[in-house]
């Protein structure tokens, strides 16, 4: 079996001192694919995101990307990693404008970020247009595009997110998840959690059902729409 380009393996931890969520959960993804995480409210999907991400201590396993380990890392230096994460809220700085919102982005960078800027401007060019108007002006989908391409500014290896399409409505998530294809063609990697489990599951390499913080379902995003249990556990027949 050969190593994941990313992969959270077996963790098991909680948070501060209190019981464990996680459970041996394992989470893992290879290059330039898009792994989906599905499952019930308060099932543990943002607290797998977070342990990959580093924001969690774990008791036991650990997260590895190409091959290193990266379990004692912070937060921060999984950003020099690689690792850019969107967190299911408070993801944009409502006051900053869309333009400085991609710029604070870009804070551990020394070259020259114009570039990107405009790359992510080609990828959602509503935002080239409202550049210069504070953020927290924008509807939910614009905001969510805002805090996909303030992560995009670090140029990571991998894109993690949590419920990107959160608020949104059926056409903006479709165009949403269209542009999340996009960046993984490109090469990026794509780790999210997502609400929408049939329409995720769809554009999913991989798929990982949660439930109460250990897999249980794991598949290709077909395998696990096709699955009888998943479907009539999960997706509602
Ligand atoms: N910051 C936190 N401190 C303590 N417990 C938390 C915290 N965040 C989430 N939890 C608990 O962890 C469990 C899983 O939550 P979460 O990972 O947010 O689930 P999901 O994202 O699948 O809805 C829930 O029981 C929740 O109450
Ligand atoms: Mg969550």
């Amino acid at each position: 079996m050969t190593e994941p380009f990313l992969i959270g393996d077996r963790m098991t931890g909680g948070y501060g001192k209190g019981a464990d969520i996680l459970h041996d959960c394992t989470i893992a993804v290879d290059k330039g694919k898009i792994a989906v995480i599905v499952g019930p409210n308060g099932a543990g999907k943002s607290t797998a995101m977070k342990a990959v991400f580093g924001m969690l201590n774990l008791r036991s396993g650990a997260v590895r990307i190409e091959g290193e380990d990266i379990t004692a890392l912070s937060p921060q230096d999984r950003v020099a990693k690689g690792m850019a994460f969107v967190p299911q809220t408070s993801n944009i700085f409502p006051s900053m404008t869309v333009e400085e919102n991609l710029e604070m982005g870009a804070f551990l960078r020394r070259d020259d970020i114009r570039k990107t800027i405009e790359q992510v401007y080609d990828l959602f060019p509503i935002l080239r247009d409202k550049r210069r108007q504070n953020a927290g002006e924008l509807s939910g989908g614009q905001r969510q595009q805002v805090a996909v391409g303030r992560a995009l500014m670090t140029q990571p290896k991998v894109l993690m997110l949590d419920e990107p399409t959160a608020g949104v409505s059926p056409i903006v998530m479709d165009e949403l998840f269209d542009r999340i294809i996009e960046v993984a063609r490109a090469g990026i990697t794509i780790l999210m959690v997502e609400q929408n489990a049939k329409q995720a599951l769809d554009i999913a390499d991989i798929g990982y059902v949660l439930v109460q913080g250990a897999n249980a379902h794991t598949g290709s995003g077909e395998e696990l729409l096709q699955d009888p249990e998943v479907r009539r556990t999960f997706l509602g027949g």
